[in-house]
This record gives structure tokens, sequence and C-alpha cells, in this order.
């Protein structure tokens, strides 16, 4: 997975057009996109959503954004969407490993009473938008089995801190996002899930997306959330292994195939050890 574009869930016109953006993934969002006067209608349209689009051969992965665990709404929003079988669960404001285990025993309770597969419906972790949980991101490993995941954002977060700004003036992260953006991905690698990127919501600014993008990959996200259909091709077109990274990535692991038990080789004059290897391993199961 390389995109992941938000819907609001009660936009039956942008959940169609969702479909056809050339995401990799869909989060159909219950939360913050959805006014709370909307909330019921939008867990209605998004179940028929999910009903209409789960079973289609071809199709982008389907992840829901519930709301989260603390607004009391999250039980009507899994009663009414995990009979249309999501692939997937966005747990926004996750406070740790808990908050997965908390979000996997009622997912265990309504997979069971729909009749789906146990675990059928994986969870991915918005790990840093509020204060507390950024000393939580090193609690994921093993919270859950269906933990594929972890992201974060920084506009809730920014909120709860009472900041004026989350980006410089030009349109780089600030310092307190930049931690968060860090912690996330030093969670993620050590629970062994994906690092996915937060969203840019400067939508119209391609060249900015693009930097932003390529700052992930290089720093190890392998995928970015997106909030509009036009940042679609941006985003995959980065997360794509070009075929010099992978022909490079070949050329260490064959280094170390033609020279069993050596923990080091030398390639074009530099100097290729465990890490490398591991690296190039990595990219090479991603392609
Ligand atoms: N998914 C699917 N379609 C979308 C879309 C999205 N996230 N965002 C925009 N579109 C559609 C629009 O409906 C429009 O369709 P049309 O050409 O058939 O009229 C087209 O893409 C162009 O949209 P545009 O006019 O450029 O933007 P907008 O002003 O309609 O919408 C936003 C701007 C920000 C409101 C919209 O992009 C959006 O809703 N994004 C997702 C917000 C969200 O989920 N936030 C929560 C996570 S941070
Ligand atoms: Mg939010």
């Amino acid at each position: 997975m390389r995109s992941l574009l938000f819907v609001p869930a009660d936009s039956a016109k942008k959940l169609h057009k969702g479909m056809t953006s050339g995401a990799d993934a869909l989060i159909v969002d219950l939360e913050d996109s959805i006014s709370p006067a909307n909330k019921v209608a939008a867990r209605a349209s998004a179940f028929d959503f999910l009903k209409n689009t789960s079973a289609q051969k071809q199709r982008p992965r389907l992840l829901v954004r519930v709301n989260s665990l603390d607004t009391g709404l999250t039980d009507a929003d899994l009663e009414a969407i995990v009979p249309g079988k999501p692939d997937a669960i966005l747990l926004p404001k996750a406070v740790g490993g808990v908050s997965v285990t908390h979000l996997d025993a009622k997912l265990a309770a309504r997979e069971a009473i729909a009749g789906l597969p146990e675990n059928a419906i994986a969870i991915v972790a918005l790990a840093t938008e509020t204060a507390a949980s950024l000393f939580h991101t090193g609690t994921y490993g093993g919270a859950s089995a269906r933990l594929t995941g972890l992201t974060w954002g920084a506009e809730d977060l920014s909120a709860e801190l009472g900041a004026e700004a989350n980006r410089d003036e030009n349109g780089r992260f600030l310092d307190p996002y930049r931690l968060a953006r860090a912690l996330c991905l030093a969670g993620a690698s050590a629970a062994g899930v994906p690092a996915i990127d937060t969203v840019y919501v400067d939508f119209k600014n391609d060249s900015g997306l693009r930097r932003e993008c390529e700052e992930a990959r290089r720093d190890g996200f392998t995928a970015k959330m997106a909030i509009h259909p036009g940042q679609v091709a941006a985003i995959n077109e980065v997360f794509t292994p070009t075929p010099a990274m992978i022909a490079h990535a070949k050329s260490i692991v064959d280094a170390f195939a033609a020279s069993p038990g050596m923990g080091v080789v030398g390639i074009g004059g530099k100097m290729y050890d465990r890490p490398h290897l591991v690296r190039a391993q990595a990219l090479l199961k991603r392609v």
C-alpha cells in the first residue's frame, strides 16, 4: 500500500470518485470530517458503500476511520460497518498498544456476530494525535495480530498543544511534529509494521507534496495518506521503488548470496554489511 485516500463517509459523490482515484486504499471517514449531526447518516452511507464494493475483485483496500475510543461513538460505528466487511479500521487518537488491544476485542466480538473469519479486519493506528500518545509510541509491538500499520497526525496534536501553527513559512513541520513523526517511524519499526506518513493538507501545492513524499520515503515511511484525489498519483509514484532502486537492492542481496558466511561485501567501491542487506531485502519484499 502506497496511497491511502481519506473520503468523508457522508459524501456519496466523493466515495464514488475515490474508487477511480488510483489510490491503493480508501479511508472512509466517520471521524473528524463528519459533523456531529451527520454521524448517524455517515455510518449508514459507509455501510452501503462497503456492502456494494467490498466484494469487487479489482478495488482499493477499504479502511474505515471510526471515532476514537474516548468519544463513546466507537461501538455504534463498528456495529454499523463491520457487517460491510472493511479490510481494516483506522483508529484515531490511539494511546499506545492498549488502545489497539481494546479495539481488537471489540472487533473479535463483532466479527463473530457477523460470521466473518477471526482477524478478518486489520487495524492501523493513528499514534500521535494527543500529547499523552507521544509517550506510548513504543508500546504497539504484540498489542494485536491485527495491527498492520502505524501512522501519525499533526492537526489534533497541534490543537491539543495549543500551538499557533504546525508548519513553518516554507511548509515544513515544526519541531513538536517532527518529533511525533520520528516517534511514529520508530514505533512502527519496533512493532514490525509499516509506517505511513501523515496528510499534506495544502492540496493544490504539488511541489510541496512531492517534497514531503520524498522526505518520508527517504526516512523509512512506505506510504502516505491523501485528502484529495489530485494527490494520489504523486504519492504512488514516489512510493513505488524505481528500477534503479530495485536493481541496487538485488545487487546487494546477490553479493551476499555469492559469498555465504561473509558479513560484509564491497560493491562499486562502497561497503555493505548487515543493515544494508536487511534494507535491500525489505525493499524487494515490498516490490
Ligand atoms: N475523495 C474523493 N473525491 C474527492 C475528494 C476526496 N477526498 N476530495 C475532493 N474530491 C472530488 C470533489 O468532489 C470534486 O469532484 P467533482 O469534480 O466531481 O466535482 C473533485 O474531487 C475536485 O475537488 P475540489 O473541487 O478540488 O475540492 P473540494 O473543494 O470539492 O474539496 C476538500 C476539498 C478538502 C473538502 C476535499 O478534498 C475533502 O473532503 N477531502 C477529504 C477530507 C477528509 O476526509 N479529512 C479527514 C482526514 S484529514
Ligand atoms: Mg483528527
